[in-house]
């Protein structure tokens, strides 16, 4: 979105005038909260009390949309003709549907995902943080590393021109050691406006061919030519013959053919992902060649997605869902409509962090003209496509219920996929025929996102095993992937992580957990667990109930991005790092801690 100066100050001061009440809202609705929940009823929730949080940081400075460079340029650029700012009659980037026209323009779809924010994420800044706090010696490798996917433009552009490139602020001012990174840099800063536009209209579309689907291609690898003349840039597209005049003229790209674009490889290159594991000295260990950290591309290729089938969809078919009306490309020069438009909506999961980017958009430096509300609301509507529930083999005998609980993963990888902070978890509740709860499995505090029964959200360093059977409340079933280091032990930093402990994500359809690569493979309980494979999982519950009656049994199937028992960890370290104070504060003041993806009820008797 290109604004003019004057007009973004001024909606930069209402962003926060809304803020403010939106803050009193918030307030109001917590001590409503602390007024009628009863936290002590429930003794499984251990609340861990920390000190207060110190408050934010300063905010960051908005990035200039518009900047051009030799290799790249910003979305600004892009944007004036492939999103469409007329208005009526005049707009052309608009299908008719039966909730009435829907502006498809790219930048509006693209501006408001977490790819787009990738390098404003607050949780990204708190972890990178960590992990340059625990391993200093590592710091010019974690500054390269975790720039390569999350700021890919100032990654790419720091390596052909030869800069210097860091996260945070090293040194000071006063001894002349200060060393800038692009968190305090400001829109007069190349680097600083090629990495706060995130993963942008120019990275993606500059992807190369050559590598893509080997190996090279993945964790970073994407390859993006260096050219003499700026016009010559080639922006890769689904498309045969564009046309090229008026975008070659205006933007100095060339519009061109590249069907490497709609195949799954091209997400491959940031969505596969290994580390090289090191010990508590930052050195690399002698026997293990790599972690599997993010296999979401190995993930679809083993699953009935990449097969052909019936079932068969790319990355971008679920994700960049196809128009199935005619569209022209851009707002101007665009004479042809066209068909299979793929929207930018990237549709996805990690709402919680977009309701955190949108209460905190000033401070995050996110343009106060994007609006994640829309955005919040399709990737609701989406997180329903994930999967499946049913309710079967009711029985009520001596006094005991039992029943089974079949889930289905119905998306295109495992579920949950991606960084290892996501859990899916089953939330049971039976009431009697009066309607009172006679038992409960897997609630959520609604305040701090933690769950009852689930042992990693009162000790970080354990974490609930899969089950097959579940006879009282401190068994919850979560479906997530358990980082360990090679002691064996629990770890929450990317960097020590060698292996699973407990991988029971739900495989996708068509997956066989008993013939993968060891990168993808199922770890722990579920590993035996003989209705645990091929996108599906049964869990029988037991519970004991006073009596004959009518059982009414409601299972819920939730999406959490940020595992409580991740942050216990992670804001342990508040107090000596800045960004991690600030991650808190945004967490702490902010209210929206899960998904539900979908539900099923039924009656026992
Ligand atoms: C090869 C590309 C790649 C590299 C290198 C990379 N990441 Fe990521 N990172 C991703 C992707 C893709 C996701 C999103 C996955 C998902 O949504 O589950 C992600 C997500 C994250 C998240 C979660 C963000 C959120 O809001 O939930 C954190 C934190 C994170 N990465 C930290 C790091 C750190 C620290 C480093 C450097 C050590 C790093 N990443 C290096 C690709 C990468
Ligand atoms: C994460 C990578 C990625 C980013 C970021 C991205 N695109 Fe795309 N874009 C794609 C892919 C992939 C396709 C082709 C989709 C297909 O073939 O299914 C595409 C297609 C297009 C097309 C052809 C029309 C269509 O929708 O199929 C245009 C034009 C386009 N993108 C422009 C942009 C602009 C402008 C931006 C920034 C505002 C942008 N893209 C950001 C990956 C990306
Ligand atoms: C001056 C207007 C204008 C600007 C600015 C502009 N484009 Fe385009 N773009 C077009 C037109 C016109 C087409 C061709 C439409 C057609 O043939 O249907 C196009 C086509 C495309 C395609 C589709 C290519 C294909 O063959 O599928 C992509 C991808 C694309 N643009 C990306 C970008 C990116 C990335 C930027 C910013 C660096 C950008 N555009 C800036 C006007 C523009
Ligand atoms: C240059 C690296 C890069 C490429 C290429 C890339 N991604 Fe991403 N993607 C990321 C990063 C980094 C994140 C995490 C951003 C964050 O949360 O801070 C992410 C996040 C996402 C998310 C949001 C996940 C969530 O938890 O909500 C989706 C969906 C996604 N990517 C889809 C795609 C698709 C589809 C493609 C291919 C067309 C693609 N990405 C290509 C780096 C990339
Ligand atoms: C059949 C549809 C489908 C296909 C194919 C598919 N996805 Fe997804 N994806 C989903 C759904 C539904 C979700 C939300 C549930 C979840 O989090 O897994 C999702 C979630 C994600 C997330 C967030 C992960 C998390 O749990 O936080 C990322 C990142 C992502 N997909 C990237 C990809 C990439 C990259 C590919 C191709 C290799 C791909 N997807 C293929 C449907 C699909």
């Amino acid at each position: 979105m290109i604004q003019t100066v004057q007009g973004l100050m001024i909606s930069r001061a209402l962003a926060k005038i809304s803020r403010a009440a939106a803050l009193l809202l918030l307030m109001g609705v917590q001590l409503l909260a602390g007024c009628t929940g009863d936290k002590s009823s429930n003794p499984s929730i251990n609340f861990i009390e920390l000190p207060g949080a110190r408050g934010l940081l300063p905010s960051m400075s908005t990035a200039n949309a518009a900047f051009e460079s030799a290799h790249y340029s910003g979305n600004g650029v892009c944007e004036a003709c492939h999103t469409d700012t007329a208005v009526g009659d005049a707009r052309r980037m608009v299908v008719q549907t039966e909730a009435g026209f829907k502006d498809v323009s790219i930048g509006l779809a693209w501006e408001s995902s977490t790819m787009a924010q990738s390098a404003r994420d607050p949780y990204w800044h708190a972890v990178v943080a960590a992990e340059l706090n625990r391993y200093p010696t590592l710091a010019d490798e974690i500054n390269d590393t975790c720039t390569r996917c999350h700021a890919p433009m100032a990654n790419d552009l720091a390596k052909k021109d030869n800069l210097d490139l860091q996260v945070f602020d090293t040194g000071s001012s006063e001894d002349g050691t200060l060393v800038k990174g692009i968190y305090t840099m400001g829109d007069e800063d190349a680097l600083f406006n090629h990495a706060m536009d995130g993963v942008s209209c120019a990275l993606c579309h500059q992807i190369e061919p050559g590598n893509l689907g080997d190996p090279s291609s993945m964790t970073g690898g994407y390859v993006v030519t260096p050219w003499e003349n700026a016009e010559d840039r080639l922006a890769y597209g689904q498309y045969e013959n564009p046309d090229v005049v008026y975008m070659k003229q205006t933007a100095e790209f060339t519009p061109q053919h590249g069907p490497h674009m709609s195949d799954s490889a091209v997400c491959a290159t940031c969505h596969n992902l290994t580390t090289t594991p090191v010990d508590a000295n930052g050195e690399p260990l002698a026997d293990v060649t790599h972690f599997a950290e993010q296999m979401m591309y190995t993930e679809w290729q083993l699953s009935d997605y990449a097969t052909g089938g019936p079932l068969a969809a790319t990355c971008q078919d679920c994700h960049m869902p196809k128009l199935d009306k005619p569209v022209p490309l851009a707002s101007a020069g665009a004479d042809t409509p066209r068909d299979e438009f793929a929207e930018h909506t990237f549709l996805a999961a990690n709402t919680v962090m977009q309701s955190m980017m949108s209460a905190y958009q000033s401070e995050l430096g996110i343009d106060p003209g994007i609006d994640f509300a829309p955005a919040i609301e399709r990737n609701r509507e989406f997180l329903k496509t994930a999967a499946t529930l049913a309710l079967q083999d009711g029985a009520l005998s001596d006094n005991e219920l039992s029943f089974d609980v079949v889930v289905t993963n119905t998306s295109g990888h495992k579920l949950p996929s991606g960084y290892h902070s996501r859990r899916a978890y089953l939330h049971v509740l039976v009431t009697n025929a009066s309607g009172e709860v006679v038992y409960e499995n897997g609630r959520i505090d609604a305040q701090t996102g933690a769950i009852a029964g689930v042992s990693e959200d009162v000790n970080p360093a354990n974490f609930e095993i899969h089950y097959d059977e579940i006879v009282d409340e401190t068994q919850v079933q979560v479906y997530q992937a358990i980082v360990g280091n090679p002691a064996g032990e629990r770890t929450h930093s990317l960097l020590d992580g060698t292996g699973y402990l407990k991988d029971n994500r739900l495989t996708p359809l068509g997956f066989d957990k008993n013939s993968v690569p060891a990168d993808v493979a199922v770890a722990g309980d579920a590993l035996n667990d003989d209705d645990f494979n091929n996108g599906v999982d049964t869990v029988t519950y037991k519970v004991a109930v006073d009596g004959e009656g009518a059982y009414n049994v409601l299972v819920e199937l939730r999406y959490q991005p940020f595992a409580y028992g991740h942050l216990i960890d992670l804001f342990a370290e508040f107090d000596q790092i800045d960004q991690v104070d600030m991650f808190r504060t945004i967490y702490d003041n902010t209210t929206l801690r899960d998904e539900i993806i979908t539900t099923t009820t039924g009656t026992i008797q």
